[in-house]
């Protein structure tokens, strides 16, 4: 089976977002996050990005779907109307399964929400995961779970300075 990264930005207490939006304005992170999930080495293909349903409803209008990648939603909701080429699954496995089989898919990024992240980082086909960390506590009300130890650092950037927002990447790989 494909394997696929998380792509998250989490603050010192694993806070990632808050009333269904995010907590922080970090133009850097989301310019990190535009490169990591639209990079491909063959141009015929394109990327796959895994989303619960409360962050797919969360996008900005004009990003929604997020454009020049396959947007793919999960819920349990037979009947969520979604645009035309988005696709939607009602659990992680069915997306992977079917994923799988797309040979135009180069790479996938589970990239949220809290739920979706639970799930994702105990997923045996999950092998890395792209972390932004920011210094400082945000009052969110959804976490990143508790990284299992299975994922080590890989790369640790610096420490920057954005919008009076300290923040670092760090890409964890799994042992
Ligand atoms: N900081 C970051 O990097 C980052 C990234 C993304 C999102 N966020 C933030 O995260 C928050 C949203 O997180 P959330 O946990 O509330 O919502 P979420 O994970 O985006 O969506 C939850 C919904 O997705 C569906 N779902 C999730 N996992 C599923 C699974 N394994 N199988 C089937 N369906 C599944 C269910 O939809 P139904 O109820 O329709 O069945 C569930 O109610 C927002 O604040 C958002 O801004 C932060």
């Amino acid at each position: 089976m494909k394997s696929f990264a998380i792509v998250a930005a989490m603050d010192e207490a694993r806070g990632i977002g808050k009333a269904d939006g995010l907590a922080w304005h970090l133009p850097s992170d989301l310019r990190r996050f535009k490169e990591i999930t639209s990079a491909v080495s063959d141009p015929s293909k394109r990327n796959a990005l895994l989303m619960g349903r409360k962050t797919w409803e969360s996008l900005p209008a004009h990003f929604c779907p997020l454009p020049g990648r396959l947007n793919v939603v999960l819920t349990r909701q037979e009947d969520l109307g979604l645009p035309e080429g988005v696709l939607r699954f009602s659990n992680l496995d069915q997306a992977m399964e079917y994923l799988d089989k797309e040979p135009d898919i180069e790479h996938i990024f589970c990239i949220g929400g809290a739920q979706m992240y639970a799930h994702a980082v105990e997923h045996s086909a999950c092998n890395r995961i792209f972390a932004t960390h920011l210094q400082g506590k945000f009052d969110c009300d959804s976490f990143f779970p508790i990284m299992p130890s299975r994922f080590r650092p890989a790369a640790t950037g610096p420490w920057q300075r954005e919008e009076n927002q300290t923040y670092r990447f760090i890409d964890y790989t799994c042992c």
